[in-house]
């Protein structure tokens, strides 16, 4: 029985105030720990404030990137000892917009997934594809790849903690979600790749989140798909209410 995860994805915004209102209202509102995982991964510069005022509440707090490297000359880098440092549990990684923007390669992005485990980071792992594949039928070859790529590397016992984030990038941030049959038939075809990389075992471990445009709406279809074991959430999680919301559904 996997638990679910449901993940904030602030991105770039919110100023400090705003960031330590939204935790204060809702650590008391999120979930039994025991029931689901609730993460915001807030922008780095929030970490360690963060960090310390959810300590011993059920409210998680993640990253939303870093670098590979333990330490070394990287001007205006994080690196993973830094985010383990402050307490940081999970940290996303590959992001389509670090992946469009920031050149992030699915080899660098296997480099940071090996990275984030080795200092004890769980890592969110997003893979998916652009609307242009998906018009011409490539879907499940480019999430495959990613996910063989992503992956090199791991131990089972590593993969079976990984979470995969699915998130279609035609659908992040754009109001269009996926039906919640063509989102559970991809994190379908992840499930079923990790099995071939490692074994059935690790494949029904290992969480797989789907993301883009989840709202309190749509989050309960979602969450009642076979495959799907949670949420990466952008703009909805940057109003208390419904990331609350989204929350309660998950658990
Ligand atoms: O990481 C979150 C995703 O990019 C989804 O963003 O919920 O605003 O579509 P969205």
């Amino acid at each position: 029985m996997r638990k679910p995860i449901i993940a904030g994805n602030w991105k770039m915004y919110k100023t400090s105030a705003e960031a330590k209102q939204f935790v204060e209202e809702v650590k008391g509102l999120a979930p039994d720990a025991s029931k689901v995982d609730s993460v915001i991964c807030a922008p780095a510069l929030y970490l360690q404030q963060l960090v310390a005022s959810t300590e011993s509440s059920a409210l998680q707090i993640g990253a939303q990137t870093m670098h590979e490297e333990k330490e070394g000359a990287f001007t205006g880098e994080v690196s993973p000892v830094q985010l383990k440092d402050l307490g940081v549990n999970y940290v996303i990684i590959g992001h389509s917009e670090r992946r469009q923007y920031f050149n992030e390669t699915d080899q660098s992005v296997n480099k940071k997934v090996v990275a984030a485990f080795e200092h004890g980071i769980t890592p969110i792992m997003c893979v998916g594809e652009t609307l242009e594949q998906r018009e011409s039928g490539e879907t499940g070859s480019v999430v495959e790849a990613q996910v063989e790529a992503g992956l090199a590397g791991l131990s089972e016992q590593q993969a079976s903690e990984l979470v995969i984030a699915y998130e279609p990038i035609w659908a992040i941030g754009t109001g269009k979600t996926a039906t919640a049959e063509d989102a559970n038939e991809v994190c379908g075809i992840i499930r079923k790749k990790v099995a071939s990389l490692f074994n059935e075992e690790t494949a029904q471990n290992i969480r797989i989140q789907y993301g883009g445009s989840v709202k309190p709406a749509n989050i309960e279809e979602l969450m009642g798909m076979e495959h799907i074991d949670g949420a990466l959430v952008g703009g909805a999680s940057l109003e208390t209410d419904s990331f609350v919301k989204l929350l309660e559904a998950g658990s």
